[in-house]
């Protein structure tokens, strides 16, 4: 929204959230204290806000005023009921749904901007025409494809941009309509327009495909372990393939944020309502192997301290689920510290951009014990070096670009010995490591 608000100068948007705290960051003076750490997003805010951008908490005001309104709610895994551990839960796309109808005095295109299951727009239609006050609604997908990290630059310049809409003459009115902002700085050959269905499935087929990817490549990491291969060769022999592709074929302690295993089990769940067995357990192979990469991680910091990190000192480099964000929803990091946690150890993390209330916020979340042993057991630092300080191993979780400027000297001095490094990113230099005199482990190399 801070995106289109740049870009069409003459078209007001208005930013609603029910979360009073996260829009009054939105509004902080200082526009470095936007919520969302994104390079790049404040310098957009900047210049919209206040001119056509605007955050508030008053709801029923911007639905009465709006001629198109984006529906960008969140949409998690099911904590409960049928679906459970899988389906998206709607129940927010529910109540704005009911609220826009009973808002709503004239007509208004409604924008389907989160993730959804496909076919939720025959739901929201029949909540929008049964409980509305008689006035029309359109309903468009537009889904996002924006990576987390790489947000503004994606936005700026989206390989394609998505809208499905009705095909009645109505509903090529309203497709049209958002077509043409997009227009204002997106080539119309990459502006795809489909109908409604295929736009919806498009969204949680493209992560399927991204997250199977990676699941794939790790896949063969563990191989490579045993066999002496190497991933990282591996993966340049078949990306230079032009029919596969370079890009998501990296190996590492496995993916998290917020979307990919959310959309995967939710296609998973979709496919098992149609009755669609083998569709369903082909997608969630790619959720097995990535709870195997991370749990295999941790294992392996166990089996080289020994089979014991008790009491052990395991510096974490990175908390976020990749770098250049300070999302941290189902990052790797965190199930790889609950894990050793279980098993004891004593955890330092350093985070450029994540908060100490974040990280016990997400291991709290786990419930695996209770908030006070995580605070006792897990420390957050401040500074990399700190963190580092006498422990007898050190966890890349995460790919900072700051990590491989580090002194890596001084690390090794203030470590125990021998001093290991388990570089669950394959970002730092491992040669250079090894001379200095760690014991270093990567992923998809034999050591
Ligand atoms: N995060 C991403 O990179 C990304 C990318 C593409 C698509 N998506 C999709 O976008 C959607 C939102 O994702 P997110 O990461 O921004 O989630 P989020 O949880 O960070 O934000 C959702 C916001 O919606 C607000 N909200 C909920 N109900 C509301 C209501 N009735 N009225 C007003 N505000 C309400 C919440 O308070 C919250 O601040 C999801 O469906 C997600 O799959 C996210």
């Amino acid at each position: 929204m801070a995106v289109i608000a740049k870009q069409c100068p003459d078209i007001s948007v208005t930013v609603v959230d029910l979360n009073e705290a996260r829009i009054a960051a939105w509004n902080d003076e200082d526009v470095n204290n936007i919520p969302v750490y994104e390079p790049g997003l404040s310098k957009v805010v900047a210049e919209a806000r206040g001119r056509n951008l605007f955050f508030s908490t008053e709801v029923e005001k911007a639905i009465d005023e709006a001629q198109m309104i984006f529906i960008s709610v969140n949409t998690p895994t099911k904590t409960y009921g049928a679906g459970k551990g899988q389906a998206a839960d709607l129940k927010w796309i529910e109540l704005c749904a009911r609220q826009i109808a009973r808002i709503a005095k004239d007509d208004k295109i409604v924008v389907e901007k989160s993730t959804l299951p496909v076919r939720t727009a025959s739901t929201l239609r029949d909540i929008l025409t049964h409980t509305g006050h008689g006035v029309n609604f359109q309903i468009l997908s537009n889904p996002e494809f924006l990576a987390e990290g790489t947000a503004v630059e994606d936005l700026f310049e989206p390989d394609r941009v998505l809208i499905g809409g009705d095909e009645s003459p109505e509903g090529k009115e309203a497709i049209d309509s958002l077509v043409e902002i997009y227009a204002r700085w997106v080539p119309r050959e990459r502006i795809l327009t489909t109908n409604i269905w295929s736009s919806e499935l498009s969204k949680l087929t493209a992560n399927a495909f991204l997250a199977q990817r990676v699941s794939s490549i790790n896949a063969l990491s563990e191989l490579c372990e045993f066999t002496e291969a190497n991933v990282n060769e591996v993966a340049r022999a078949i990306g230079t393939d032009s029919r596969i592709g370079p890009k998501f074929l990296k190996a590492s302690v496995g993916f998290g944020g917020s979307c990919f295993q959310k959309d995967i089990l939710n296609l998973v769940y979709i496919a098992r309502t149609y009755g669609l067995t083998e569709v369903a357990d082909y997608w969630e192979q790619v959720i097995i192997m990535n709870d195997h990469q991370k749990r295999r991680f941790a294992n392996k910091i166990i089996k080289t301290l020994y089979n014991t990190v008790n009491s052990k000192k395991i510096a974490f480099l990175g908390w976020a689920f990749k770098k250049d964000t300070n999302d941290t929803r189902e990052s790797a990091a965190i199930y790889v510290a609950d894990h050793l946690l279980y098993e004891q150890a004593n955890i330092s993390v350093y985070d450029p951009k994540v908060t100490d209330q974040q990280v016990y916020a997400d291991l709290d979340y786990l419930a695996t014990r209770s908030s006070d042993t995580n605070k006792q057991l897990l420390k957050v630092e401040t500074d990399p070096y700190e963190a580092c300080k006498g422990a007898h191993a050190i966890a890349v979780l995460t790919e900072w670009d700051e990590f491989k400027t580090y002194d890596w000297e001084r690390i090794y001095e203030g470590m125990l010995k021998p001093a290991n490094v388990f570089d669950g990113r394959n970002i730092l230099d491992a040669e250079k490591l090894r001379a200095i005199g760690f014991k270093v482990n990567t992923i998809g190399t034999s050591s």
